[in-house]
């Protein structure tokens, strides 16, 4: 079979460092737009989205496009799903039009990696359900970089709804690649037990101030309301608990960056001078995807 992207768990470091210095060579300089090249010339990739997304789909878009790619997005409700047809005869279809990559974002965790059996083109995971969302680490991995200029002996502190959360997933896989400190914090209901066997070097903590005293890296995370089965918390008391405030960062290294996956909600999982804070990384994040799904389609594609 044909090799996509499935998951970070499959990578194994050197290949995940050779995937950010190729980013690397496509980050814009200062100013200036991302770097073109037409190295996917004639190519076609589809985005298949029966999730929503604004930062994903959008930067592998860009990303395809700067490679000289030609680039199609679907979305379920603008799909024959909307009409009851199976996800295998959705993906069946579209492989008859023989696209070169399918990169795929869906509810079910796994639902890549069914299909990656089962068709002969290469599959890059965009997100399946609170499994996995690799290209989401990769940008993360080079901001932290970019900002720190290593991942190793750093402490990074994630904090919010890890329970439900692939981007917090891929980026325990990640780090531990690295020997990076990892501590999971959150609400009981929303960090079990069980996630401290996610790695090696991963420690969880329910206390806010715990977490983030020494970070080097604080990364926070959206409460994930559409995969929560019984009520949440109101905003507010999450905020009162769990809401990164300036006043937090006084706890953790005086370089401590903070950074987030987004979509954003101030006022629940961080305040608005936090976000707007010169020590926010999440616009940095959002043009480093671009740079890394450039830097992953070439590699996929680009042989
Ligand atoms: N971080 C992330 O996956 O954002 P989107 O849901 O907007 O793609």
């Amino acid at each position: 079979m044909p090799a996509g992207l499935l998951g970070i768990e499959e990578l194994d470091r050197t290949e995940i460092e050779s995937i950010l210095e190729r980013a690397k060579h496509f980050q814009p300089i200062q100013s200036q737009a991302f770097k073109k090249s037409d190295v996917l010339r004639g190519r076609m990739v589809v985005n298949l989205f029966f999730e929503a997304s604004t930062r994903t789909r959008t930067s592998f878009e860009i990303a395809a496009k700067r490679l000289g790619a030609d680039a199609v997005s679907i979305t379920a409700s603008g799909s024959s799903v909307s009409k009851g047809e199976s996800l295998v005869d959705t993906l069946n279809t579209l492989a008859a039009m023989r696209p070169d990559a399918i990169i795929m974002r869906h509810s079910a965790s796994g639902a890549p990696h069914f299909l990656a059996r089962y068709l002969p083109i290469p599959i890059i995971n965009a997100g399946d359900g609170t499994h996995e969302h690799p290209t989401q680490a990769l940008l993360d991995a080079l901001t932290i970089r970019d900002q720190k200029g290593t991942i190793e002996g750093l402490r990074v502190a994630i904090i919010g709804d890890i329970a439900h959360s692939r981007v917090a997933r891929s980026n325990v896989q990640l780090l531990a690649k690295f020997g990076t400190e990892v501590v999971l914090c959150g609400p009981a209901s929303l960090v079990p037990p069980e996630l401290a066997r996610l790695a090696a070097g991963v420690t969880l903590t329910h206390d806010i101030h715990e977490a983030i005293r020494d970070a080097d890296v604080v990364m926070m995370l959206r409460v994930q309301l559409e995969r929560q089965h019984e009520a949440a918390f109101p905003a507010s008391e999450y905020f009162r608990f769990y809401g990164l405030r300036l006043e937090h960062l006084d706890l953790a290294k005086p370089d401590a960056i903070v950074m987030h996956p987004g979509p954003i909600n101030r006022g629940r999982e961080l305040s608005s001078d936090v976000a707007d804070s010169h020590r926010s990384m999440i616009l940095n994040q959002v043009e480093n995807g671009i740079a890394v799904r450039m830097a992953v389609l070439e590699r996929i594609l680009g042989q």
